[in-house]
């Protein structure tokens, strides 16, 4: 904060500038409090770190604020020269959220996806999660780890779920708050991503997101508020713009609130490519462009040099990097010992974050855990049961060296296992008169172009296949390219789809063929290696002789399970929450075998489920990671609970969510979306319309029962309120469980005009058990928990007066209710440090009497 400036004042100013924001963008003034090292971060840099920058000369100041080309050829995701005279090392970058990604040929752990750790409700396994991340990313030569994302779910469709935590913020902030801790503990710089508002593909690199400062407070901004109380050392800025202005020049976003109001003394580095000016970008507080140097390298130069931009604000952009480094003690060697690669710890840190994310939706007749010979005769349905589903797709994606797939898990096992791909993702051969288009071979630098005529006895829905093993080839199709003129006709290529076994990349398109004789010109160009090339297709026989096959192992197994999977990634949003392809009609088909069926989902989060009331369970693995089938099989057998929780809602359909029907709330219009739907978002938006969901935020089944009693409420001397009740486990297993603290509205907030949720998490607690026992649990709710955020106070503000307070099994499930009076004595509230949140600024009122009635 600038010296002299209270805290409520630094508040203010960030509410004024938001909405100056709002009404017409960001000035293009150099703002004062960048005219000197360490601006808005409230003091000078250490003295180390000034006599660095008082010995740089401008060039070599400009070389650390910008990316550039490794020399030692490693490639990394990212990297900034460092200047050796004085013993300032480069820096390099890797992705990212779901383990270290390296470059073709090297292999690290390739951990569950992001969304299966959060879906274990446990910030402890974080803590171990972001410690692979920081050990291996060490190991792998990397200073800075590009992790974690901490973008909300908020629509079911957006391209990156799988990459982030959840659609709720308190849930977001615990877990990313302790994932970054593991990663600095191993001494890797954590970069948390994407500030702010990246929470959809469509359109990532211009939308513009108009959204009101309270559900901006409460619901986005809380994980990288989180993120910062926790001592992130970098932050990443999103590609999008924010209230008018693109997030990397965003003055309010990047001083105002990260560095005045939250006291961040990291720095800030843009998205790849996320830099869209030299002047603003620097004066708003953008320290650093990645990947290259279009704005902050020459550009900036010049700017210093006429007098646009002061050289104060490059030292102190400088100075932040500077400080970061040597914090984490990169100063002081050059080049820095590394670690060994633990593999064998990131494989068992793979393992249990599979295990606990595990997610029992559907289980109506105890059919799981299956056992005698329901687990030993089975029909493994699904391309997924063949081929592991380790992780999803663009920058998270991550190649481990090695992976089983559940066929191998279960045959291992002892089971007798029939296969079945149902659905054949990689195409059926096309069986042309004149050629076969299955095998073109290209020699190194030559073109070659196949000509063909295939025959199409039927008209109907037609998808082609593409296998290559160097640059895509062209493809036309009685002269025209299938894969450019129908929007969205192209499968989103992630984790999955995108390559064949063998090495070979896939893209897909579905159009519809007519009947008759169609001409295929495909033209492939082999590079320097010359490559190889296949044209396959699905057509709705091949799609009938794949069913016919997949119906037939089930008729010959006990247990029937099919491994349904939806492929996400970076850059796609998905356009229907229904499985792709043939998966939807495939399920029906094998469930009505009567052999019971049990659907296990390989899927970045929600999906819907015409056919659930057909199948006897459906558990959800998410992409579960290298070590996934064998958690798979676990689960499926009963060796381990089902631990995880649901951490967003799952609507019956593309109709019934908060992003539903309203194209200006998703995917936006004229360039803009608006957050309409305010804090209603997620499961709060479920409540508040009485909007029934598949199932609801929190819900997942364990194999035993559990029971809930003796609620108290009671505070506490720092402003909180602390929960205490007791589970049992009731049933005759050792098993999970995860209470959930919901709490009502404040009737104070609601008299002033300070809208809130039917219901918001407050706190959980995940709690393992042996059959009868009994465990006494305390859930601390921060004061911050307890508030909302008054746009016209500009300040957090109390929820007193009589609150309902729930324990529940989710959202929707709730199992005891009392009612909590929270009074304010006055003064202001001070914040628990614990796991993320800072002190609760401006908050009025305090120390909340409570008293409790239960009903
Ligand atoms: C993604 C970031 C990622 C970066 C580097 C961008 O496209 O949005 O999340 O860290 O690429 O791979």
């Amino acid at each position: 904060m600038v010296p002299g400036v209270s805290r409520r004042d630094a508040l203010r100013g960030l509410g004024g500038a938001l909405l100056a924001a709002t009404a017409g963008g960001v000035p293009m003034a150099v703002a004062a409090d960048r005219g000197r090292p360490g601006g808005a971060d409230g003091g000078r840099f250490s003295a180390r770190v000034e006599g660095l920058l008082a010995r740089l000369t401008r060039a070599e100041k400009l070389m650390l604020v910008h990316g550039s080309t490794d020399p030692t050829g490693a490639r990394p995701i990212g990297f900034t020269a460092g200047v050796e005279r004085l013993g300032i090392p480069p820096l390099r970058f890797t992705d990212g959220p779901a383990g270290v990604r390296l470059r073709r040929g090297r292999a690290s752990t390739a951990l569950p996806a992001p969304v299966m750790l959060a879906a274990s409700f446990d910030p402890r396994l974080a803590d171990a999660y972001g410690t692979v991340l920081g050990q291996e990313g060490r190991a792998f030569g990397a200073d800075v780890v590009l992790a974690p994302m901490v973008n909300l779910m908020r629509t079911p469709y957006a391209g990156r779920n799988f990459e982030t935590f959840s659609e709720d913020p308190l849930l977001t902030a615990q877990i990313a708050a302790a994932e970054i801790q593991g990663i600095q503990a191993q001494g890797a710089v954590a970069a948390v991503k994407h500030l702010a508002l990246n929470n959809q593909e469509a359109d990532r690199l211009t939308v513009d997101v108009e959204i009101e400062e309270q559900p901006l407070r409460e619901m986005e901004l809380r994980g990288f508020e989180a993120a910062v109380a926790a001592g992130v050392g970098v932050v990443m800025g999103s590609y999008n713009k924010v209230r008018g202005s693109y997030a990397c020049e965003n003055r309010p976003l990047l001083t105002d609130l990260l560095r005045g109001e939250w006291g961040f003394t990291g720095w800030v580095v843009s998205d790849w490519g996320a830099t869209h000016s030299t002047a603003q970008a620097i004066t708003a507080g953008l320290d650093m462009e990645m990947p290259g140097s279009t704005h902050f390298g020459a550009a900036l130069g010049r700017a210093i040099a006429d007098g646009s931009v002061p050289e104060a604000a490059l030292d102190t952009a400088v100075g932040r990097i500077l400080s970061v480094q040597e914090r984490f003690h990169l100063l002081d060697e050059w080049p820095p010992g590394r670690p060994d690669h633990d593999a064998a710890s990131g494989a068992r840190t793979a393992l249990d974050v599979a295990r606990a994310g595990a997610t029992l939706l559907h289980n109506p007749h105890a059919t799981l855990p299956l056992s005698d010979e329901r687990a030993t005769s089975l029909a493994l349905i699904g391309p997924t049961a063949l081929r592991p589903f380790v992780s999803g797709g663009g920058s998270a994606y991550v190649d481990p060296a090695h992976a089983d797939s559940p066929e191998t898990v279960f045959r291992e096992r002892g089971a007798q296992v029939r296969t079945a791909l149902g659905e054949n993702i990689y195409g059926h051969p096309l069986v042309a008169p004149s050629t076969s288009l299955d095998d073109l071979r290209v020699p190194a630098r030559e073109t070659r172009t196949m000509h063909a005529l295939i025959t199409v006895p039927q008209a109907g829905t037609w998808t082609w296949v593409l296998h290559h093993s160097g640059a895509a080839p062209h493809l036309l199709v009685d002269g025209v390219d299938p894969f450019r003129p129908v929007p969205g006709s192209e499968f989103a290529v992630g984790g999955l789809l995108r390559t064949a076994p063998g090495g070979f990349v896939l893209r897909r398109c579905t159009t519809e063929l007519t009947a008759g004789t169609h001409r295929i010109d495909l033209t492939a160009n082999g590079g320097a290696q010359g490559q190889q090339v296949r044209l396959r297709h699905l057509s709705e026989s091949t799609r009938a002789a794949d069913l016919a096959e997949a119906v037939s192992a089930a008729r010959a197994a006990s247990t029937a399970v099919v491994f349904a999977y939806e492929d996400a990634t970076e850059g796609h949003d998905r356009t229907t929450l229904n499985l792709p392809g043939n998966q939807n009609t495939l399920i029906s088909a094998v469930a009505a075998t009567g052999t019971p069926t049990v659907v296990v989902l390989n899927a970045s989060g929600a999906v819907a489920m015409p056919w659930l009331d057909e199948v006897a369970a459906a558990l959800h693995m998410y992409y579960p990671g290298q070590e996934g089938a064998r958690a798979t099989a676990e689960v499926l057998c009963g060796d381990i609970d089902p631990g995880g929780r649901l951490t967003q809602s799952f609507p019956t359909d593309d109709d019934s969510h908060a992003t539903a029907q309203d194209p200006g709330r998703y995917p936006g219009t004229g360039s803009t979306v608006t957050y309409s739907e305010g804090i209603l978002a997620g499961h709060r938006w479920h409540t508040a319309t009485g909007t029934a969901p598949l199932f609801p935020f929190g819900h997942g089944l364990s194999y035993t029962t559990f029971e809930h009693a003796d609620l108290t409420a009671e505070a506490e001397r720092d402003g909180s309120l602390t929960v205490r009740f007791t589970v049992t486990n009731t049933g005759d297993r050792p098993g999970v469980t995860v209470p959930q603290v919901y709490l009502g509205p404040s009737p104070d907030l609601t008299a002033n005009q300070i809208g809130q949720p039917p219901r918001i998490l407050a706190g959980y607690r995940r709690v393992s058990l042996r059959p009868g026992r009994s465990k006494n649990v305390t859930v601390k709710v921060a004061p911050r928990q307890l508030s909302s955020w008054s746009t016209a106070r500009r300040a957090w503000v109390l929820g007193t007066g009589s609150r309902s307070l729930w324990i529940a099994d989710s959202a929707e499930d709730l199992r005891l209710a009392g009612t909590v009076v929270l009074g304010a004595a006055g003064g202001p509230a001070q914040g628990g440090r614990g796991l993320g949140f800072g002190g609760s600024q401006g908050s009025s009122g305090a120390e909340p009497k409570v008293t409790l009635n239960l009903h």
